[in-house]
């Protein structure tokens, strides 16, 4: 969740030089940049440096990050809007990420994991309709709330090009792929089930044969699970608002299908003695540590102390040894 990025001097520091989308655009920088993090701490898996958004750059509407928030100067709310969209071959559009995996992949030490992934279709389908972060939402939800035609024609288009996009991620050497539905929660749970849940859907089920686990994460959306439990994914990511044992009986997983949480990153800005007992509470919380992965509930704040991550790595590097397999 954001293990590179500004809350590392050394990310900071390349960043003074190159802007955000330079970054993400250049395979050598992307690749270093997601180094950094295995580094220092030695995680189990590096996700790859990019943003979800490059996949809307690729169908033609590009974002900025001014100050860090993307921003478009061409927003999509209409149908000529979206019939401009182009689907493309993602191994072409998004080729220097492609590149970016595949450097990653030949410098990682071979223990270590690399996750590829791409945004959820409403989640980056709401940026695209509101043309920057917003606070209500209103724009994506009243084009799926009163031109549900519109909705169903941007959602499709972008459920192809991911489906697309994470296939290739995996033949240039994403072990795992995680698809991020941090705007899942928006609308209600029947909305969900009808109108997002299908492109979610489709996106899975075109990685089925892909060999490598398949990783939804849907922010805020445990009201959701009786239909994220239907998607065909190894493992459910949850967020920090229940408990996991809780999740795992909502989501009705077995104790060997993972899930993959859940602490709030907020811990993170405490005193290292405060994140230890934050992450020992977490993992005190599973009753069945099979099948279970820990992480963050969302992404790190960009004030947290590095310090702060090494005590969380220690933690559960400390605690993992007193578990009996
Ligand atoms: O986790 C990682 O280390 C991989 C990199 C990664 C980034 N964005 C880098 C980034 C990942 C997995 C993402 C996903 C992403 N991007 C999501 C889904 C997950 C989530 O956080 O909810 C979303 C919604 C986005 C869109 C996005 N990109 C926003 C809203 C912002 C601004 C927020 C912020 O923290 O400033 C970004 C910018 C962004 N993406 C940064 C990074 C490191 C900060 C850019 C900078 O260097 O200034």
């Amino acid at each position: 969740m954001r293990q590179a990025g500004r809350y590392l001097p050394e990310y900071r520091a390349i960043r003074e030089d190159v802007s955000f989308e330079e970054l993400c655009r250049s395979p050598d920088l992307a690749c270093e940049v997601t180094m950094q993090p295995i580094r220092r701490y030695d995680f189990d898996a590096a996700i790859i440096f990019s943003d979800i958004l490059v996949v809307s750059d690729a169908l033609g509407c590009e974002f900025h990050f001014p100050k860090g928030g993307p921003v478009t100067n061409s927003p999509v709310r209409s149908q000529a809007d979206i019939d401009a969209l182009t689907v493309s071959d993602p191994r072409e559009s998004l080729g220097f990420v492609m590149e970016a995996l595949k450097r990653t992949r030949a410098a990682l030490p071979a223990h270590t994991a690399l996750i590829g992934f791409a945004g959820a279709p409403l989640t980056v389908a709401n940026y695209m309709v509101e043309g920057a972060a917003s606070k209500t939402n209103a724009l994506i939800k009243s084009m799926i709330f009163h031109e549900p035609k519109l909705a169903h024609a941007l959602l499709s288009k972008l459920a192809r090009m991911t489906a697309e996009y994470l296939k290739a991620q995996i033949e240039a050497g994403a072990n795992a792929v995680q698809l991020f539905d941090t705007w899942a929660a928006i609308v209600p749970d029947s909305v969900y089930a009808e109108v997002v849940l299908p492109h979610v859907k489709f996106i899975f089920d075109a990685l089925k044969d892909c060999g490598v686990p398949r990783i939804y994460f849907a922010k805020a959306s445990s009201h959701l699970f009786p239909w994220i439990r239907e998607i065909d994914a190894e493992v459910f990511g949850v967020d920090w608002t229940l408990s996991l044992d809780r999740a795992r009986g909502l989501l009705d997983l077995g104790a060997q299908k993972p899930v993959q949480g859940n602490l709030d990153p907020i811990h993170l800005l405490g005193q290292p003695e405060q994140v230890r007992a934050s992450v020992r509470s977490v993992l005190d919380s599973i009753s069945d540590k099979r099948g279970y992965i820990f992480n963050l509930g969302h992404g790190i704040q960009k004030q947290t102390p590095p310090e702060n991550v090494s005590a969380l790595v220690e933690e559960v590097r400390a605690f993992k040894l007193g578990v009996k397999h």
